[in-house]
């Protein structure tokens, strides 16, 4: 009797791990982020994403000043260049200043291809020069996949202001929105999941060229919607 209870149990338990928890599983695997500025938004994002179980790579031009929050972060965080980080990531985000992005394209375009690629960048033309006048006027969508060729871009994180980042994840109640656009849906959903871990809301706005609909200078984030009223204000 006690052996026939044993054996149930233990097909019981195989069937749980197999059907529920196993599949749980799949869907949460971790990723390998690589993290290209690893600045006021990159160094928040890594954080969110090592809590989430995720493994992430910072990287700088000097990477030796970026030790002491690898340090900090624990053995799921590495630092590296920005090349090793394109390499590293099998999902890529890119927080640099916006004039940075035409370099980063041409630099790592081997490393980065095919990649998913979180582009938080804004173009300020106070900051960037001419080239971010053109990308205002264009879209920053449709700007960026220019700039980034062979890359599965998805416009994530550049309508939240990095004081949001640190103080608003995981916030209870009605958690704060991330629009997200992309012309890739694979693409769109891996950075819906990161949104997620990293505890706001993703919105999915529509393809690369709906992206200006929350560039900088669209105002929206510093309404801080949450995922209804971003809905609600861009009519989705
Ligand atoms: N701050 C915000 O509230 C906010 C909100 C939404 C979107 N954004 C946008 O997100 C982007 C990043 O903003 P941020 O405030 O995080 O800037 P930041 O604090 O100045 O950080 C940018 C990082 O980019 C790195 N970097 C600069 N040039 C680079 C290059 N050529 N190659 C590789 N790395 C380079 C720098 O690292 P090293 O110098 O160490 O290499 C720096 O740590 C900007 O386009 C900004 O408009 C900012």
């Amino acid at each position: 009797m006690f052996r026939l209870v044993h054996r149930l149990g233990v097909v019981l338990v195989c069937s749980w791990l197999l059907l529920g928890a196993g599949s749980s599983l799949a869907q949460e695997a971790p990723q390998r982020i690589g993290i290209i500025g690893a600045g006021n938004i990159g160094a928040p994002l890594a954080r969110l994403w090592v809590e989430a179980g995720h493994e992430v790579m910072i990287s700088s031009r000097h990477p030796e000043r970026l030790q002491p929050l690898a340090d900090e972060l624990g053995e799921r965080a590495k630092v590296g260049t920005p090349r090793e980080a394109a390499a590293f990531g099998e999902v890529i985000l890119l927080a640099v200043p916006y004039a940075a992005t035409p370099q980063v394209g041409r630099d790592y375009a081997t490393e980065l291809a095919g990649k998913v690629l979180l582009d938080a960048g804004n173009p300020r033309p106070g900051r960037d020069g001419p080239m971010a006048e053109e990308a205002v006027e264009m879209g920053a969508g449709l700007a960026s996949q220019q700039f980034l060729p062979g890359v599965r871009l998805v416009r994530a994180f550049n309508a939240i202001a990095a004081y949001n980042l640190r103080s608003q994840a995981h916030r209870q109640g009605e958690k704060l929105a991330i629009p997200l656009a992309a012309d890739d849906q694979a693409a769109l959903e891996v950075a819906a999941r990161l949104v997620t871990d990293a505890g706001f809301d993703p919105v999915i706005v529509g393809p690369l060229s709906s992206a200006k609909s929350f560039d900088f200078n669209s105002g929206v984030s510093a309404r801080m919607p949450t995922a209804r009223e971003l809905r609600e204000l861009l009519d989705l």
